[in-house]
């Protein structure tokens, strides 16, 4: 009788331990991300001001505390009205909805253009963002406009959007990044597009499953195909540390795709493809849960980090979560996106009292070119933010 009274005292002061670090883990991080906010609330002002051109779009931190900037055709120029569109959802400051509907819809032209894959990146963080917190209708035409642009890029028998041009090294090259454009199609789909779009969409996802992702979840970049026949040529890099490594922007690009891509099509592969590409990228993860920027890079732990595949992979889990049907799997992902979020927040990863106009430090474009090495990058910086706000919409578990 004692030993059974002993036994549940034990277990009644362990689950109220639990439950007391859990709330005070819940209120410390709340504090953390508000926190984030305001902070990129008052950074992305200093940048709408210091930039002033809407033609000139936020890219990269400059080591001098500038912004190197893009045109509007540069594969970034969306994020940076993105990242105002959501300080203002977050903030209701007048200023940044005026700056928001400013940069975007300078962006208008890119409707147009078929160069290369990235227009849906380009369109839909901007006017995509923007239709979706305004309900203002005269975007509707330019993100279908986008698309069909886009889905010229899409050729049989590959079966593919092509997302680069080919050039010496490759024919029809076809990256993981590719998954994210989609969006901008399902959405067109629903909006008027051609009939097409939708078919195109979800048949580039199934043909990215079947020659992108590895048996064990891990993703290749670079997928060049011969046009004529349809026929894998090579399985590469480009980004990453080798051919046969895993980038880890590249990993959270398709995390981050099939999942949404689940979203729209309900077709149980991508969730089963999203989750082996989460559960890969998790198991990978270092003790901080901020990733070096390829999991195999050879020199791991003195490597760089890349915040912005941290702050892509953690606003794909937190959707992630929401569509497992397994409770603890589900609570698997979104723990991780929270302990993602929570060393983003920290003064480690947060650019706060440094010289950076961005938001998070740390991030890296391209190792191999020598590029945009440990700095501020915008789409880190957008990713973050909407997985914050993915949060404090509600996404619970
Ligand atoms: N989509 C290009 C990159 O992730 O660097």
């Amino acid at each position: 009788m004692k030993k059974n009274l002993f036994r549940l005292t034990v277990v009644l002061v362990t689950v109220i331990m639990c439950i007391t670090s859990c709330s005070l883990f819940q209120s410390e991080f709340d504090k953390r991300v508000n926190h984030a906010l305001d902070y990129s609330v008052m950074q992305l002002k200093k940048s709408a001001a210091a930039i002033e051109n809407p033609l000139q779009f936020a890219r990269s931190g400059n080591p001098d505390g500038t912004w190197r900037t893009t045109d509007m055709y540069g594969w970034t120029s969306g994020h940076f009205p993105g990242c105002l569109w959501y300080a203002w959802e977050y903030s209701k400051d007048p200023s940044l909805k005026a700056a928001a509907i400013k940069w975007t819809e300078a962006l208008e032209p890119v409707k147009d253009y078929t160069g290369n894959h990235d227009v849906g990146f380009m369109i839909y963080c901007s006017y995509g963002n923007g239709y979706r917190l305004t309900h203002n209708e005269s975007y509707v035409p330019v993100i279908v406009k986008a698309a069909e642009s886009l889905s010229t890029r899409y050729t049989r028998p590959v079966g593919l959007i092509q997302s680069w041009n080919s050039n010496d090294r490759w024919k029809y090259p076809v990256i993981i990044d590719n998954m994210m454009n989609l969006e901008l199609i399902f959405f067109a789909a629903k909006h008027g597009g051609f009939s097409e779009l939708y078919l195109i969409a979800e048949e580039h996802a199934l043909n990215t499953m079947k020659n992108h992702v590895r048996e064990d979840g891990s993703t290749f970049h670079v997928v060049d195909y011969d046009p004529e026949t349809g026929a894998v040529r090579a399985k590469n890099t480009a980004q990453g540390y080798a051919d046969d490594s895993t980038w880890s922007r590249g990993q959270a690009w398709g995390l981050y795709g099939f999942t949404m891509t689940y979203r729209e099509t309900k077709n149980p592969v991508f969730l089963r493809t999203a989750q082996k590409l989460a559960d890969f990228y998790i198991e990978h993860l270092p003790e901080d849960y901020v990733p070096y920027w390829d999991f195999f890079a050879p020199n791991i732990p003195n490597e760089k980090r890349d915040t912005s595949a941290g702050a892509i992979a953690a606003s794909g889990l937190l959707e992630l979560s929401t569509l497992v049907s397994d409770k603890a799997v589900s609570k698997k992902y979104y723990r991780t996106a929270l302990n993602i979020l929570n060393s983003l927040c920290s003064p480690e990863y947060l650019t706060e009292g440094t010289n950076s106009p961005g938001i998070l430090q740390h991030a890296v474009g391209s190792i191999p070119h020598n590029v945009e090495v440990d700095v501020s990058l915008i789409y880190g910086d957008y990713y973050f933010l909407e997985a914050l706000l993915r949060y404090k919409r509600g996404i619970k578990n």
